[in-house]
């Protein structure tokens, strides 16, 4: 049987400013299985997430640009429709990287089979996915989080700001969350029982405001966002302070070179520590993650949250959104 799948195609590239409707297109494409190790999903659930807007562009990355006309990539978490493969049946859900597309044909190496505990299936796109893991190995492999640590987070409301609040509190941390609206701010306060958490946008001088907040000083940062937010912080770090470089979202829709850090001065006296990592150097090593996160979800002592949009063809719309921070927790698209 053929099946036609529809695919998000991006029509050109975007150099600066925020992706509009305008430039993707929706491609069709047949479907049919002919190998033996074959299988046909269907995606239910697609991730958008920050670091495509870089693929965006035609500049040289850690990871290559999208192909202009080719089916856009990033990950999506489906169910198995059709199998040519003895390793899968009908009904199995895997997560893989095929997502901005409903259908799509995989052999058995390119799709991971999850074996789902009792929780919405979207979770393995977020907490349980490489949300979760992101926030874990930058927390505890990359940043050796110590237990009492005084931890600022930036986009902390974000799908992995949220679960980097949470693994510190678990851990025995102080946490004090930035994000971009009140209605964040109260539900890292009330839900995720942050220590402290104000919204940046509302703050004119935020090195002045850190040391009014957390007179003592932070030992640990946990940056998503890069720019004036990650100078402020460096401003404000104890001595032999950590900062994990995991993002840098206000500067990716910029339309002219960011300025470097001008406090390097900081960093030489105080001897801080900062080091940047790619959850694409970790996937093989996830069990640690697994055992700690299910621990802890079945312990009912993580929350978390989604913002959905509905349909494939929607998808360029939630990227942008994701980017204009209309998200609270993981930004999804259902299929
Ligand atoms: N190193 C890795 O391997 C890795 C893996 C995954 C993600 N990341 C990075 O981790 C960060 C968070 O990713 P995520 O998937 O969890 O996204 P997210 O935090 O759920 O969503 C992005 C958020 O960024 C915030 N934002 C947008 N523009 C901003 C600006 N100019 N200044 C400050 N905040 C801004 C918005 O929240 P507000 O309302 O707070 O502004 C928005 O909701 C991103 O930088 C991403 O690139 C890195």
């Amino acid at each position: 049987m053929t099946t036609i799948s529809k695919n998000i195609v991006l029509k050109h590239y975007i150099p600066s400013g925020t992706p509009t409707m305008n430039d993707f297109n929706v491609r069709e494409i047949p479907l049919k299985l002919e190998k033996s190790n074959e299988i046909l999903i269907k995606n239910h659930w697609i991730s958008v997430d920050p670091y495509m807007r870089t693929r965006m562009t035609d500049r040289k990355n850690y990871i290559s640009p999208f192909k202009i006309n080719e089916p856009l990539e990033g990950s999506a978490l489906g169910e198995v429709i059709e199998s040519n493969s003895k390793s899968f049946v009908k009904g199995d859900f895997v997560t893989s990287f095929f997502g901005w597309r409903d259908y799509f044909i995989s052999n058995e190496k390119e799709v991971n089979k999850i074996n789902p505990i009792d929780i919405p299936i979207q979770a393995y796109l977020g907490p349980l996915g490489f949300t979760g893991h992101t926030a874990y190995v930058g927390l505890f492999q990359i940043g050796q989080l110590k237990p009492g640590s005084t931890i600022l987070v930036s986009s902390a409301a974000g799908a992995v700001g949220s679960m980097v609040c949470q693994f510190a509190k678990i851990h025995g941390c102080k946490v004090i969350a930035s994000t971009g609206s009140d209605e964040k701010v109260d539900w890292l306060i009330n839900s995720l029982k942050v220590d402290f958490a104000f919204n940046y946008k509302k703050i004119e001088n935020l090195v002045l405001y850190f040391k009014e907040i957390c007179p003592e000083g932070f030992d640990f940062y946990y940056d998503n966002v890069g720019g004036e937010f990650l100078e402020s912080a460096i401003y404000r770090m104890k001595n032999y302070g950590n900062i994990v470089i995991c993002g840098r979202i206000s500067q990716m829709n910029a339309t002219s070179p960011g300025v470097g850090l001008r406090n390097m001065a900081h960093v030489l006296v105080k001897r801080l520590t900062i080091k940047g990592f790619l959850i694409f150097d970790h996937l093989d090593n996830r069990n640690d993650f697994e055992t700690d996160v299910i621990k802890w979800i079945k312990e009912k002592k993580l929350v978390w949250k989604e913002t959905v949009f509905e349909g494939l063809e929607n998808t360029p719309m939630a990227f942008a959104e994701l980017l204009n921070g209309k998200n609270t927790g993981k930004m999804l698209v259902k299929i």
